[in-house]
């Protein structure tokens, strides 16, 4: 199934008739294809592949765009475009694919359509937020907790409504379990960065913090340090670190547990979108556990 779905981004990507645009998308690999492997799992008819193939087109083009705001080198395991093209070949390349999903979405049923431009819109308005809460060190849960539903959640939850929407069942407990294990994928995003070298990740790891992002891990282990070393946190915040100062960093998540608080909230939130599915759906909750448990 994920195979048809690549051959149908194949063949929206050669619809653009520019073997250039072709060249550089032939440089980013796959990626893991959760969304559609989520939407191919509620329902895998025609349409749902070409859902699936939008709605990854939409994913890599926010990936583009994303790398250029984090300045990062790497995605996917390769060099970014961004590092290898630069950033305006990158945001172009973002553009034409948003464009031809949106052309190519247009052809799906009601409210798809509807579902999925929305989301991206809040993808957008999420990042935007990122940068804004990057400026300074936020410590604001509830402000990490709506930007990560705006700029991870909303395309995880509008792929499984939709697909919910395609397969004809009643798309609000779909909603609600895609909605949560956004959430909980972006916290485990956020661990990642910490815990895993570049290699594992296919992207920078420890890059969050350079970047301004305190994520749910820091804003724990904030909450847990005492001021002395609340002060060190704060002096590292948007630098980029030496070996020394990752591994205070380190010893400090070790001596406050914040990645285990941070992991289980995100267990938590995954416990609620199952519980919204109502019946125990085990394909469903696997992709849940799976993706808890990941390592990248
Ligand atoms: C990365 O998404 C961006 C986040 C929402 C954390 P994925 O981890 O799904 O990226 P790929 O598609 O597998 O590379
Ligand atoms: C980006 O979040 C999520 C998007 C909506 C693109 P991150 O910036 O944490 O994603 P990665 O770690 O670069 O994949
Ligand atoms: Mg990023
Ligand atoms: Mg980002
Ligand atoms: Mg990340």
């Amino acid at each position: 199934m994920l195979e048809e779905v690549v051959k149908v981004i194949e063949k929206f990507v050669d619809e653009l008739n520019s073997p250039q645009v072709t060249k550089l998308l032939s440089l980013l690999p796959q990626g893991k294809m959760l969304r559609s492997k989520l939407i191919l799992e509620i329902t895998n008819d025609e349409e749902a592949i070409l859902l699936s193939a939008i709605v990854e087109m939409i994913h890599t083009a926010s990936l583009l765009h994303d790398d250029v705001i984090d300045k990062a080198t790497i995605r996917r395991g390769k060099s970014s475009l961004n590092s290898l093209y630069g950033d305006k070949t990158a945001v172009m390349l973002g553009d034409i694919l948003y464009s031809k999903a949106f052309y190519e979405l247009t052809k799906l049923k009601d409210p798809i359509p509807q579902i999925i431009s929305n989301a991206v819109a809040q993808l957008s308005l999420g990042e935007l937020i990122d940068v804004e809460l990057s400026r300074e060190f936020n410590t604001s849960i509830s402000r990490y907790m709506e930007m990560i539903e705006k700029k991870t959640a909303s395309l995880i939850e509008a792929s499984a409504k939709s697909a919910a929407v395609l397969a004809s069942l009643d798309p609000t407990p779909y909603a609600i379990y895609g909605k949560n294990l956004g959430l909980a994928f972006q916290i485990v995003d956020d661990i990642l960065d910490i815990t895993q070298n570049s290699l594992t990740l296919g992207k920078p790891s420890m890059n969050d913090l350079k970047e301004g992002k305190t994520t749910l891990p820091y804003i724990y282990l904030y909450n847990r340090l005492n001021p002395p070393q609340k002060a060190k946190l704060l002096s590292l915040f948007k630098k980029e670190l030496n070996r020394e100062e990752r591994e205070w960093l380190l010893e400090m998540f070790k001596q406050t547990n914040a990645l285990e608080e941070a992991k289980k909230t995100a267990k938590e939130l995954g416990e609620r979108g199952l519980e919204a599915l109502g019946k125990r759906d085990e394909k469903l909750k696997k992709i849940m556990t799976s993706l808890i448990d990941r390592t990248f």
